[in-house]
Order: C-alpha cells, then structure tokens, then sequence
C-alpha cells in the first residue's frame, strides 16, 4: 500500500483506522491462511444457494410474478451485481477479515463502519436464524417421506405451532393441547454448526466444499432432468395481468416482478460472506474479489435456469409454497428425485448456515480488535483450533435459540433491510473513496464506477422501500440501538483513542 490516507481528527465520529494498522493486524493474526480461489469461491456459493431457491420460488412466483420469476431474479441479480462490483475493489485494497465494516473503517469513518457493522449483524445473524427454521422444515419433509410425523410442538415455535394446531383442528385432526412449544431440529442443527465452526475454518471449509457438491449437483439434475417436462404452454403468458388485492397491492404485473425481485434478494445474500474471510485467504488481494464475482455469477445463472424450468414444468398460479421444487417433481411422479432435492436442500441449508455463522464470527472478531466490542469475548481465539470460539459459541447460542422460538417471516425481511442497506452504504463508501483517494493502490478497480455506485445504491434502496412497513419500523430501531450502543460504548473503547498504542 503506497499511498497514505489523509489523517483525520481523532476524536472526530468520521475518524478512520490507519493503513498502517491494517497491516499490523494482517502480520499479528492468529487465523490460518489456508483457503484458495476455488475454496472463497465454494464458500460463496455455499452462502448463497440455499432456503431462497428451494423455498421462495414458489411464493415469488405464485403470487406475485408469475413465469416472470426469472425477470425478477435477473433484477435481485443485477442490485447483488452493483454491490458485489463495489464489494470487490473494497476487498482488494484492504484484504482482511471483518468485511464491509473493516474497509468502511479505513475508508469511510467510525461511525459509519459502525453502522455496517450493526446491520451485518441483521444480516448474518437472522439470515442463519431464517435458514435453521427453514431447514427445519425440510428435515420434516423429509421424515415424513420416512413415515415418521413428530408432533407439533416439537417442531415449531410456540406462536406457529399453535397456528398449525389451530388449522388442523379446524380440518377435523384430532390435535392434543400443549402450553410448550419449541423448534427442536432448527436448534440441534445450528449446535452441528457450531460445533464444526469451534473446530476450525479448514475442517469448516473442506465440510463446506463437500456441501457445496452436494447442493449444486441437484441445482443442475433440476434444470436438466426438468427441462425435459417442461411446457411451454406454461410460460404464457410470460407476466400475467395485473391483479390488485385487497390492501391495495398490486400481484403481477411489473409492479408483481418489484415485489418478486424483493423477496427473491433473499436468495442471492451471502454472497458478500467471502470477504469476510480475507483473513484465512493465501492471497487475498487477487482471490476474495475473483470469489465474490464468479460466486455471483455462477448463482445467478442457476437461479434464473431453475425458475424457467419451474414455471415450465407447473403452471405458476399452481406452484408449492412450501416446496415448489421438490413438489414440481413429484407432481410428475418421480418419488426418488423428490428423495433427492429434499437431502439436497438439507444440505444446502446447512452450508448456508455455517457460511453465515462463521461470517458473523469474523466480522464480531474485526470489531473487537479495533475495541468497538468487547476483545475478551469476540477476539479470544482458540489456543488448539485458532478460532473464535467464545464468540462462536456467543452467536451459537443466539441463533439457537432465536430459532427455536420465533416465528420465522419477520425474520427473513429484517435481514433483507439489513443487508440491503449495508449493499447501498457500500456502492457510496468505493464511490467516495475513489474520489477523496484517487492515488490508493486498487488491485481490482469497480469497472465504470459513477454508473455502478450510482444505480447499486438506487437499485438497493428501491428495494428496501417496497419492504413491508412493519420490517421498516423494526429495522428503525434496530438501527437507533446501534446508535446508542456505539456512543455508550464502542467510541469510549475504540483503539483509535489511543492512536499511539
Ligand atoms: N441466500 C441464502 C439462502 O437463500 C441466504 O438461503
């Protein structure tokens, strides 16, 4: 790194971490360096593919696209695109662990790394929250292809639980009562997460690497096996006509794409996880951004092959909510292939979830070296396994039971608003450094930058402004307890307080 930052006041919020400390922190850290390109770019892809293609086609394009589900997926796509382009000049020129949050606090200024910081939180922790539940209900699926139906209140939260009590009493089921409820697979899975993740990141990596064969091989039997059933009488038309129901919202349409495209995004989210392991990265400058761009890539074109073949296979307005993919087989009588996509979705999940824990873990561990969190929690690594550990078993815990207690579609948006603001902050943060820092070295440069942070930050807000307004209200506060966090706590022990040490 040739080229020094400009020094600002240290007591200021906009005060940045020197360059210097960058690699300071690079030589003193504990992690091991052993991930290569393909290894990023496999953990990419197992952070990304996971309860959105399995899960969400079906809802998106039932309700609210139509076969324009692929439309909507190109739209997720291109915002992920603007904010992966950004993402990836940020890794290059400061190649360590922490993601967002640690670039922006070079770059940008304290409170506004802060702020990414905060909403990364919103963005791994309730993305692995969403998947355990989601994976939950995949492993249900799968034990009653096995014949064994658990009851209720052992596999969901008390709220759903009562819920789906309700509807089956409702249907004539002879339900007994129960004042208890708790998402018991959902909790186990994220302690085997937990558990891999103590161990160590090459153990987590080379699990992940096996996972991530085993997802995306069934990806790919989906589009090929179901492109020999699909009907193109299924595709038209291509976007139905508009319908209005009756709060107001418009299904189909263009307008039914926007709102497809917004839940859809949820599909594409992880795949910023891999710079968060620039620090375990052998070359990190090059690598992190050919992992983030290649794993986008490749999801991509497999998230809009899969919806063409989905909505060719079964009309839309007849897709599965639950398990559209899974049940799009079936309906065709192919038993053993439902067998199939039902492992490989377990699997899938279950990658997603150790991407996302363990993304989680590195950014708390980037945070709490620079004195913003608490070191002796969130940066005690592990003598033998040189991980995280406290703070891994921290964010264990959390998610555990977040998981086995809550119902589960709040959860999903508020990780969408989340990550989409951090995406925005992002396109602004490469943008305003390019300007203010022209002579930084940029290994990799964001092709046609203006352009491309412009529209990633239109492109990410307009998605977040057609959320629900009840996850904006949360996020709100979300977002004001970071605020109160940072000033009570995180400016009073940031080591930028004492520049010297
Ligand atoms: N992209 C991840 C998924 O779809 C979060 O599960």
């Amino acid at each position: 790194m040739e080229t020094k930052l400009r020094p600002v006041d240290t007591t200021s919020i906009w005060r940045k971490k020197p360059l210097a400390a960058y690699e300071a922190d690079v030589k003193k850290s504990e992690l091991k360096r052993v991930l290569t390109r393909w290894s990023l770019t496999s953990l990419g892809i197992g952070a990304v593919i996971g309860g959105g293609v399995f899960v969400l086609t079906g809802i998106a394009a039932n309700e609210w696209a139509g076969p324009a589900l692929a439309l909507a997926f190109v739209m997720a796509g291109v915002a992920c695109a603007f904010a992966a382009l950004c993402y990836a000049e940020f890794a290059s020129i400061l190649p360590v662990e922490g993601s967002a949050y640690a670039y922006s606090y070079g770059t940008v200024g304290e409170i506004f790394a802060w702020l990414i910081g905060w909403n990364l939180i919103l963005e791994y922790m309730m993305g692995a929250t969403t998947v355990a539940v989601s994976w939950s209900g995949y492993f249900e699926k799968l034990l009653h292809l096995l014949g064994i139906n658990p009851p209720i209140w052992l596999m969901n939260d008390p709220v759903t639980a009562q819920e789906k009590a309700q509807t089956l009493r409702a249907a004539g089921e002879s339900i007994p009562d129960f004042t208890f409820a708790v998402n018991l697979p959902a909790f186990l899975i994220v302690w085997v997460v937990t558990y891999v993740l103590v161990k160590g990141i090459k153990e987590a990596a080379s699990t992940n690497n096996a996972i991530v064969i085993l997802k995306v091989a069934p990806v790919i039997f989906v589009i090929i096996a179901g492109s020999f059933f699909v009907d193109v009488a299924n595709w038209t038309p291509f976007i139905p006509n508009p319908v209005m129901d009756a709060g107001g919202q418009q299904h189909y349409g263009f307008n039914g794409i926007v709102t497809a495209a917004g839940i859809v995004f949820f599909a594409y989210i992880g795949f910023d996880a891999v710079s968060t392991q620039a620090g375990e990265a052998i070359n990190p400058k090059k690598d992190v951004p050919f992992a983030i761009i290649a794993s986008l890539i490749i999801c991509t074109v497999l998230y809009i092959l899969v919806s063409l073949v989905l909505t060719g296979m079964v009309k839309y307005d007849a897709l599965d909510l639950k398990a559209p993919v899974a049940q799009a087989f079936a309906d065709q009588g192919l038993t053993w292939a439902v067998y199939l996509i039902t492992i490989a979705a377990i699997a899938g999940l279950t990658s997603v979830m150790l991407v996302m824990m363990l993304g989680q873990t590195r950014i708390f561990l980037g945070m709490a070296k620079d004195g913003l969190l608490p070191k002796n929690l969130f940066a005690s690594i592990h003598p033998t396994f040189k991980t995280p550990w406290k703070s891994t078993i921290l964010v264990g815990a959390i998610v555990s039971i977040v998981a086995a207690l809550t119902p589960i579609d709040k959860v999903s948006e508020l990780c969408s608003s989340g990550t989409l603001l951090a995406f925005a902050m992002i396109c602004g943060a490469v943008w305003l450094l390019r300007v203010r820092e022209p002579g930084l070295e940029r290994p990799y440069r964001t092709p046609a930058l203006p352009v491309v942070a412009t529209l990633g930050i239109l492109a990410n807000l307009y998605l977040m402004y057609n959320l629900r307004t009840d996850t904006k209200i949360s996020f709100l506060v979300w977002c004001t307890l970071g605020i109160i966090v940072y000033f009570l706590y995180s400016r009073k022990h940031s080591h930028l307080n004492n520049p010297e040490e």
